[in-house]
């Protein structure tokens, strides 16, 4: 189709129905239609540029078009496109195997191909669930997850979610778990005149949050199966970054309840928290891993659950004992998608991406506290690695929030898309999820611009 911005827009608005939006909000507004996209930025029909401050929702790792993942892309299309991968196999998926393995402790020796992370949720549920099934305990069928958690949004992953905007309403359709507290430092009730959260690496607390998770496993382990967790980051929950003393706790808690632990690394892998994988920074494995978006460089959908050799043991019977794990999907472990992972794994290796870019995010931290810690409607600042939020209120002292009727969020993400580029909101935490290109320029110019844009709304606000 020939580029024609009021057709593009008429067709949309007429058949599109776009995910997690409100189609009313764009009745009379257009969004941007983006044609072209380079490193850190996209390009809209008209030409405008727009930074992708939150790397298309959270995927991106190297930057748009990278050139060697282009390539290999390209490679395979004269190789194979696709074959089912139950009872075939292909050197592309050994290869981002062999490959992902260098980075993964060993004892995560068994890998489940699928295509999203919602799907390497499920499946990590389904295999915890089946794993104590195929073992005879067939009471321990519940989870453990945490509010502020969030997974995806198919309803296994949804029913171990807690972010009741996204699930209060399906709740009819979810299964029962139970819900631990966040370590939400911020608005932590022993904590409420502490100030920024910051990284949350120098803890001055009790961990009340690991007491409330163990009161949960002391009454009621027998009956559970696994713990699900983000490490060291509740992303969609907003961008709460927690101590890894936490995940540390969480873990010891676990193996001597003996459950199951689950760490969902769909947002967190690949580089975005500092370290390859976030749980690295705590020292610990868990049972199961999910791992998604990143995977991929963020190019195409692919994901993987990733288990332990005893996971996998308790499945690996003869036929009629019936321990198979039922699970599949059409584009199961695509070789294109392989393809772009095996690149993306070489580029960390080859390039060492995260060593390098050591220096930049040292100044995206200096200077989001240097530019956002003064201001009076900044109620926390946290960050790691590639990440960082400021979460917005309408009163610092209380931690008000802002009416949610007053959209701050919304408001100033739409205000950002004219001033080129693209806050997107989780509430009122404005937050920054940069590929691992990024320069120090990049980083300043992104920065000044999203203040400006916040101090425009809210100061438009108070006028108001
Ligand atoms: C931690 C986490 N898990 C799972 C998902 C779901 O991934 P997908 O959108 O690929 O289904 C997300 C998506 O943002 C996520 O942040």
């Amino acid at each position: 189709m020939k580029w024609d911005k009021r057709k593009i827009l008429e067709i949309d608005r007429k058949h599109i129905w776009h995910p997690f939006t409100q189609m009313k909000d764009y009745e009379d507004r257009d969004p941007p239609v983006i044609v072209e996209a380079q490193g850190v930025k996209f390009r809209t029909i008209e030409g405008r540029e727009l930074y992708d401050t939150i790397s298309s929702w959270w995927t991106n790792v190297h930057g748009h078009l990278h050139p060697l993942l282009n390539e290999a892309i390209r490679e395979q299309l004269t190789r194979l496109d696709h074959v089912n991968f139950s009872g075939f196999t292909h050197p592309y998926a050994v290869e981002v195997i062999e490959r992902l393995r260098r980075f993964l402790p060993p004892e995560l020796s068994r890998f489940f191909f699928s295509d999203n992370g919602s799907t390497a949720v499920e499946v990590a549920l389904k295999m915890a669930f089946q794993f104590w099934q195929n073992r005879g305990f067939t009471r321990r069928t519940r989870f453990v997850c945490l509010e502020n958690g969030y997974h995806g949004d198919t309803i296994g992953a949804v029913s171990v979610g807690g972010v009741d905007l996204f699930f209060k309403l399906y709740k009819p359709l979810t299964f029962k778990t139970f819900r631990a507290p966040a370590p939400y430092c911020y608005r932590c009730p022993e904590n409420l005149d502490r100030n920024f959260t910051l990284e949350a690496s120098k803890p001055s607390c009790n961990f009340r949050c690991l007491e409330e998770l163990e009161k949960i496993f002391k009454e009621y382990h027998e009956e559970i199966c696994a713990v699900i967790v983000e490490p060291r980051l509740l992303a969609a929950g907003g961008m709460i970054v927690y101590p890894a003393e936490y995940l540390r706790g969480l873990i010891e808690l676990a193996r001597r309840y003996e459950v199951l632990t689950i760490f969902d690394e769909v947002a967190t892998g690949f580089g975005r928290t500092g370290t390859m994988f976030a749980m690295e920074q705590a020292g610990v494995v868990p049972d199961i891993l999910c791992l998604a978006k990143g995977l991929t460089g963020g190019v195409l959908p692919m994901a993987l659950t990733v288990t332990t050799e005893r996971i996998f043991q308790a499945f690996y019977a003869d036929y009629l004992e019936g321990k198979t794990f039922y699970h599949g999907h059409s584009f199961t472990a695509n070789p294109i998608c392989c393809s772009v992972a095996i690149a993306n794994l070489k580029l960390f290796e080859d390039e060492k991406p995260l060593e390098k870019g050591r220096e930049v995010r040292n100044y995206f931290h200096r200077r989001l506290v240097e530019l956002f810690s003064d201001r009076p409607y900044v109620g926390d600042i946290r960050y790691l690695g590639y990440v960082g939020a400021v979460e917005l209120v309408a009163d610092r002292k209380t931690k008000k929030p802002f009416p949610p009727e007053k959209r701050v969020g919304f408001r100033i993400y739409m205000t950002s898309l004219e001033r080129g580029l693209v806050l997107r909101p989780l509430g009122d935490v404005i937050y920054w999820f940069l590929p691992l290109c990024v320069t120090k320029e990049e980083v300043e110019e992104i920065l000044t611009q999203s203040l400006a844009v916040i101090e425009e709304v809210v100061t438009d606000l108070s006028a108001g």
